[in-house]
């Protein structure tokens, strides 16, 4: 059906003796077809997103969706912008992996480049379900909004919703998850951990505010130290799934605590309301100490050294940290720039010299800060240096440097780690 009109084109093309160039995509027979080749690679790896009323905003379910958008599909999957996937898998191996395997880009770009052709759908290998992210086994307290919120700034907007804690004592959180209500705007979700001691201050806040929560770019208070003091549960972002923290591990929760949930919406239309869920597992059992910990250089924060000189590309800054005492775990990572942020890394540098990639994000993308889960976890000891390497482009006329602001940035690595001491 698709092969006479574009046969007919070419031969219109040909006749008005128009193009010497070949029309842009010649059917070629021999190359891989929706039904037999593509359709499976798809519905694995991009329909879970894209999908009606999910984040991605368009479906990619049937061969006409994708036909429609080939181009964009192919430029889409060559630059490695989709599936959305930061990390360079040449630096370590991560459980979350979805970036597509070399082979499957090539047989995408095969296909749009040979025609885009449907192919028969006999040739299919069956249905393939989407990737889906993992859910937890058990579920002891959901939080949730307390009402829908409407987002009232496009495209982004970004509001911290404060959960009472309902503990009377001590407890471990051993996993969480994100349920987004309007999946189509929840672009980021970061639980942080408000101490009892800072939760009149956080109150207060959300007070100064009209409707539920309150404004909160960056950190959740709206000030530099909170984004580093305030421990987090966890990040996530669409696709993300449940996070369970290591076997015999969890976040100590003292009672009076608060959670306060940020939520980026990000939406180009008018975006409905939302009321997004957190839901926790919880140990009353007293476990070992895991901890979400940020990694940044304190001077930085207090404005000193972080320096990003206006219209200057490839500004580096790089932090070290040497343990003394104890060893430590690291099991996931994230990395946290703003948008003039263009590359960053995390490397382990044993104490003989040896190195070993952590993370690595060569092409920083502000929309998608996901928490990447080392296959195997990675032991610092003491002697060890961890480094934190960030690198920035600064196209404006203003000099940057660390803050919460648009125009300010950020250099943070955030790291789930556990610890036996
Ligand atoms: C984790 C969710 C997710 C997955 C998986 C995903 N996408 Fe997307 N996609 C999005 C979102 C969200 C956008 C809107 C732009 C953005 O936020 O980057 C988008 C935009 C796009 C666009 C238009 C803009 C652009 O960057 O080219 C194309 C084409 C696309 N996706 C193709 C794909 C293909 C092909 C796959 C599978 C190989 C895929 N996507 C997998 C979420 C996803």
């Amino acid at each position: 059906m698709r092969t006479a009109p574009l046969a007919l084109v070419s031969l219109a093309l040909a006749a008005c003796g128009g193009s010497a160039n070949p029309p842009a995509n010649p059917l070629d027979p021999n190359a891989p077809t929706w039904h037999a080749d593509v359709a499976p690679i798809v519905s694995r790896s991009c329909a879970g997103c894209h999908v009606e009323g999910a984040i991605g905003g368009f479906p990619l379910i049937t061969f006409d969706d994708a036909r429609t958008i080939a181009n964009p599909i192919r430029d889409s999957v060559q630059s490695r912008r989709m599936p959305p996937w930061g990390a360079d898998n040449d630096c370590n191996t991560y459980e979350n992996n979805r970036a597509l395997t070399q082979d499957e880009v090539d047989t995408i770009v095969a296909w749009v480049d040979g025609g885009a052709q449907e192919g028969d759908p006999a040739d299919s290998p069956g249905p393939v379900a989407p990737l889906t992210p993992p859910t937890l086994d058990r579920v002891d307290l959901s939080l949730s909004l307390a009402e829908p919120y409407t987002p009232q700034a496009s495209p982004d907007d970004y509001r911290c919703f404060l959960m009472e804690w309902p503990y009377e004592e001590r407890v471990w959180v051993t996993g969480y998850e994100v349920v987004p209500d309007n999946a189509a705007i929840v672009h980021h979700v970061i639980p942080f951990l408000i101490d009892p001691d800072d939760a009149e201050e956080y109150r207060a806040l959300d007070a100064a505010d009209a409707g539920p929560g309150y404004p909160c770019y960056g950190g959740p208070g709206g000030d530099i130290e909170t984004l580093i003091n305030t421990r987090w549960l966890g990040s996530w972002a669409p696709g993300g799934g449940a996070r369970t923290m290591p076997e015999g591990y969890g976040v100590r929760v003292k009672p009076g605590s608060l959670i306060a949930v940020q939520l980026h919406y990000y939406s180009l239309t008018t975006p409905g309301p939302d009321q997004t869920q957190v839901n926790l597992r919880i140990s009353e059992t007293e476990l070992g100490w895991a901890d979400v910990q940020p990694w940044t250089e304190v001077a930085w924060v207090l404005g000193l050294g972080m320096e990003i000189p206006a219209n200057t590309d490839d500004v580096t800054h790089v932090f070290e940290y040497t343990e003394e005492d104890s060893p430590f775990t690291l099991h996931d990572l994230a990395l946290h720039m703003h948008t003039m942020g263009q590359s960053g890394e995390m490397r382990v540098i044993r104490q003989n010299g040896d190195e070993e990639c952590l993370v690595s994000v060569p092409r920083w993308d502000f929309n998608w800060q996901t928490a990447y889960a080392l296959a195997e976890p990675v032991t610092v000891n003491p002697g060890d240096t961890v480094r934190l390497t960030c690198t920035w482009d600064n196209p404006t006329d203003d000099d940057a440097a660390w803050g919460e602001g648009t125009g300010d940035e950020m250099c943070l690595g955030i790291t789930l780690l556990t610890s036996d001491d």
